[in-house]
């Protein structure tokens, strides 16, 4: 990254300009300090709706709310300073009409300063991502395994089995890309789909258990770090934060009830 690019923000335009580029690397992130360790290594960080299950425990995203994810996406943005920050627009909070998008879309905006607004959907989501660009919210997509719709979908399941289906999610693609989104995540589909989807579609495309040979890739910071109790299988997991602090919450619940704690330095001492 040039030392230029290091300086400022990275917004919804540099993103674009990566397509065939260098690969986009991004994460999600719902927290001040996990926002302000992953801040230079990364792209764009997604204060993704996945904070539902992996925050709250919920089963699915479906109980978030637009006031969580504006309250996470100003935590993010206060926590990082390179990253574009993309906030996920959650279920029943766009999918109304193109006028509700945009007053959805525009309140995240407004009151978290971030950069763009992921919505989920394909060709029936087209005529409202043309809608809210027009009027100035850059806009990421998302197909394939789109979790909103699990109850449609018949559950969490991998997108783009059989000829129909991979011909549903490439259609949905390209009518992301031509109403104007900026990048496109594709989620949960079978080899080759997004790596045809990738030569395609004019914008980059933002893989997670969808090709090595996307113009970018994301995960949740969670899965990656060994921090979430269940992970979708395609996961390479970089940490085992899980068992780190196990480590540290045991050997400190140790020493109170020993009463070795606190000991040494940690006491304040009277002078
Ligand atoms: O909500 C989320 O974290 C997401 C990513 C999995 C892409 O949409």
């Amino acid at each position: 990254m040039s030392a230029e690019m290091m300086k400022r923000r990275l917004n919804a335009i540099d993103i674009r300009g990566r397509k065939g580029g260098q690969p986009v690397v991004s994460l999600t992130s719902y927290h001040a300090h996990t926002a302000a360790i992953i801040d230079r290594f990364v792209d764009f960080i997604l204060v993704g709706d996945s904070l539902g299950m992996v925050m709250h425990g919920f089963e699915s995203t479906l109980p978030v709310t637009l006031e969580m994810m504006i309250l996470q996406g100003q935590a993010v943005m206060r926590g990082s300073r390179h990253a574009l920050v993309v906030v996920d627009l959650p279920f029943a909070s766009y999918e109304e009409s193109p006028a509700a998008a945009f007053r959805s879309a525009a309140r995240v905006m407004k009151e978290t300063g971030c950069g763009a607004v992921k919505l989920e959907g394909g060709r029936h989501m087209a005529e409202t991502i043309r809608f809210l660009v027009d009027r100035g919210i850059p806009v990421m997509g998302h197909v394939g395994l789109t979790p909103q719709s699990f109850n449609t979908l018949g559950g969490f399941k991998v997108q783009g089995r059989d000829t129909d289906s991979a011909a549903a999610v490439t259609a949905d693609a390209v009518a992301v890309a031509e109403s104007g989104a900026f990048a496109i995540v594709i989620e949960g589909v079978v080899e080759p789909l997004a790596r045809e989807i990738t030569k395609i579609v004019t914008v980059p495309t933002i893989g997670i258990g969808a090709s090595a040979d996307c113009d970018g890739q994301i995960l949740v910071l969670e899965d990656m770090l060994g921090l979430s109790p269940r992970v979708p299988k395609f996961v390479r997991r970089f940490g085992s934060l899980a068992g780190h602090i196990e480590e540290a919450v045991g050997a400190y619940a140790d020493e109170v009830r020993k009463r070795t704690f606190p000991a040494g330095d940690n006491v304040y001492k009277p002078k």
